[in-house]
C-alpha cells in the first residue's frame, strides 16, 4: 500500500518496519476522539476559508460515517496504514474523495495525537472517578453498619488501641477521596488543547485554535508550539495518580488476606469471591485480592516506564513518544478491572465481628486507657505510663489481660485506682472516649459518615 508520506521515498518500507513502527494495534482504541478532533479541524478550517465550506461539510459527513461504522465493527484497520490518524485519514479519502486529502491542512501527527491522547484520558479519567465514587459510597455503606464493631487497631502489625471496623473503613474513604482529588487536578493539566502546534512549530494558515478548543470542550489551548506537542507530563501524572490509587487497594488487599488467614479470622471472603487450591481441598484463598496487590506492582512499572521513556527526550516529538500508549492504557485498563472487583469483594465478605471483639480484647489495647485513668486521677502522664507499663508485665507473668486483675492486683501498682477502673478500660469506653476530631468514638464516625455522604451528593 501507498504510504501518506511515500512522495519522498524510492523504495517501499520493509514489512518488518511496517509491522514495527506500526502503533494500530494499541492506539486504535483512539478512534472516537480521532475523528471528533478531526471534525473539529475541519469545521475551522472551513470557517477560517482555508478550505471550502463544501470541503469542510463532506469531511464532517465522511467522518461521521466512519465513525458508524466503526462502531457497528464493519471497519479492519490496516498495518500498513501506521496508526489510527493515518488510517481514518486513508478511510476518508477513500470514502470521500479529493476532499479527504484537505482534513489534514494545518495540522500534523504530531499535534493530532497530542489531541487525541488527552482527549482519550480525560474519557478515562471520568470513568475511573465514578468508579471511585462507587468505591466510596460502598465504603460509607459498610462504616455505616459497623461504628459498634470493635477490632483492634495496630501499628508495627501489633495490637494498639481498640478502633472500630467503620472507622477502619472510613480511613480507606479518606484515600479515595483524596485519589479523586488527584484525578480532578491532574485533568486540568490535561485540558489544554494542542492542536495547531503543528509539527513543532505551528502553523502559516489562520487558524482559529480557540475555536476548535470550545468544539470539543477544552479549557485552554497550549502556549508553546514546541511544548504543545513534546508534552506527556499529563499521562505520568496520570500515572502516578493511578499508582497511588493501586497502592490504597492493595494496602486494604494485603489487611484482607491477613484478616482471612485462620489467625485472624476477622473476615471470610465470599465462595464467589474465593479460589480453591488444585491439591489441597481445604483451602479457600484470597486470590482477588491479591491479584489486585500484585496487579499495583504493574500499574507502579508503566509509571517507571513513561518517566524513563521521556527522560532523554530532546524537544519536540520523536517517535519514542508513540511508547506513551500501552502502559498508560495498560494502567487505565487494570484499576478500571480492580475497582469494582474489589468494591464486589468487600460488599460481599462476612464479617466476624466476635474475632474482631476478640482480638480487641487481647494484646493490652487498653493499657493506655489504664494510664489515662491515672492521669484523670491526678498522676502525670509519664508516671502514669511508667505504672502501667510494669502493670502490663505482672499481667503477663500471671496470664491475664489488665480488665482481668482484681482491684487489689491494681492497688499493688497504685493506690489511686478504684472500682471505678473497669468501666473506664472497657473495649466501649476506650473507643467511644476518643470523641476528638479524626477519632473512632461510635458518635465521631457517625458525623464522619454523613459529611461523607454529603460529599459524595456533590460530586
Ligand atoms: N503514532 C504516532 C504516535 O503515537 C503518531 C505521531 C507520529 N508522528 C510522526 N512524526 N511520526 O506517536
Amino acid at each position: 500500500m501507498a504510504k501518506l508520506w511515500g512522495g519522498r521515498f524510492q523504495k517501499n518500507t520493509d514489512a518488518k518496519v511496517d509491522d514495527f513502527n506500526s502503533s494500530i494495534r494499541f492506539d486504535k482504541r483512539m478512534y472516537a476522539q480521532d475523528i471528533k478532533g478531526s471534525i473539529a479541524h475541519a469545521k475551522m478550517l472551513g470557517k477560517q476559508g482555508i478550505i471550502s465550506q463544501e470541503d469542510s461539510d463532506k469531511i464532517v459527513a465522511g467522518l461521521k460515517e466512519i465513525l458508524s461504522e466503526i462502531e457497528a465493527g464493519k471497519v479492519e484497520f490496516l498495518i500498513d496504514a501506521e496508526d489510527i490518524h493515518m488510517n481514518i485519514e486513508k478511510l476518508l479519502t477513500d470514502k470521500i474523495g479529493e476532499s479527504g486529502k484537505r482534513l489534514h491542512t494545518g495540522r500534523s501527527r504530531n499535534d493530532q495525537v497530542a489531541l487525541d491522547i488527552r482527549m482519550y484520558l480525560m474519557d478515562e479519567t471520568d470513568e475511573i472517578s465514578q468508579m471511585l465514587k462507587e468505591l466510596m459510597t460502598a465504603l460509607v455503606t459498610l462504616a455505616k453498619q459497623h461504628t459498634e464493631t470493635i477490632m483492634p487497631g495496630y501499628t508495627h502489625l501489633q495490637k494498639a488501641q481498640p478502633v472500630t471496623l467503620a472507622h477502619h473503613l472510613m480511613a480507606y474513604f479518606e484515600m479515595a477521596k483524596r485519589d479523586l482529588d488527584r484525578l480532578k487536578d491532574c485533568k486540568k493539566r490535561t485540558n489544554v488543547m494542542p492542536l495547531g502546534s503543528g509539527a513543532l512549530a505551528g502553523t502559516t494558515y489562520p487558524l482559529d485554535r480557540e475555536f476548535v478548543a470550545d468544539e470539543l470542550g477544552f479549557a485552554a489551548v497550549s502556549q508553546n508550539s514546541l511544548d504543545g506537542v513534546s508534552d506527556r507530563d499529563f499521562a505520568i501524572e496520570l500515572a502516578g495518580c493511578l499508582s497511588i490509587i493501586m497502592m490504597h487497594l492493595s494496602r486494604f488487599c494485603e489487611e484482607l488476606i491477613l484478616w482471612s488467614s485462620h489467625e485472624f479470622s476477622f473476615v471470610e471472603m465470599d465462595d464467589a469471591y474465593s479460589t480453591g487450591s488444585s491439591i489441597m481441598p481445604q483451602k479457600k484463598n484470597p486470590d482477588v485480592a491479591e491479584l489486585i496487590r500484585g496487579k499495583t506492582g504493574r500499574v507502579y512499572g508503566h509509571l517507571m516506564g513513561l518517566l524513563t521513556t521521556m527522560k532523554g527526550i530532546p524537544l519536540a516529538y520523536n517517535k519514542d513518544m508513540q511508547e506513551d500508549k500501552e502502559p498508560i492504557f495498560d494502567a487505565i485498563d487494570t484499576v478500571k478491572l480492580c475497582l469494582p472487583v474489589f468494591c464486589d469483594m468487600i460488599t460481599t465478605m462476612k464479617i466476624n465481628d466476635k474475632n474482631m471483639l476478640k482480638g480487641a480484647k487481647g494484646g493490652f489495647t487498653n493499657a493506655t486507657d489504664v494510664a489515662d485513668y491515672l492521669v484523670k486521677k491526678g498522676m502525670p502522664f509519664r508516671d502514669a505510663h511508667a505504672v502501667v507499663g510494669k502493670l502490663v508485665f505482672y499481667a503477663i507473668s500471671k496470664d491475664k489481660s489488665l480488665d482481668e486483675l482484681t482491684l487489689s492486683e491494681f492497688k499493688e501498682f497504685s493506690d489511686i485506682i478504684d472500682n471505678d477502673i473497669y468501666d473506664a478500660i472497657s473495649m466501649e469506653t476506650c473507643v467511644n472516649g476518643r470523641t476528638v476530631i479524626g477519632g473512632p468514638a461510635k458518635t465521631t464516625v457517625l458525623k464522619a459518615i454523613s459529611e461523607a455522604e454529603q460529599y459524595l451528593e456533590t460530586l
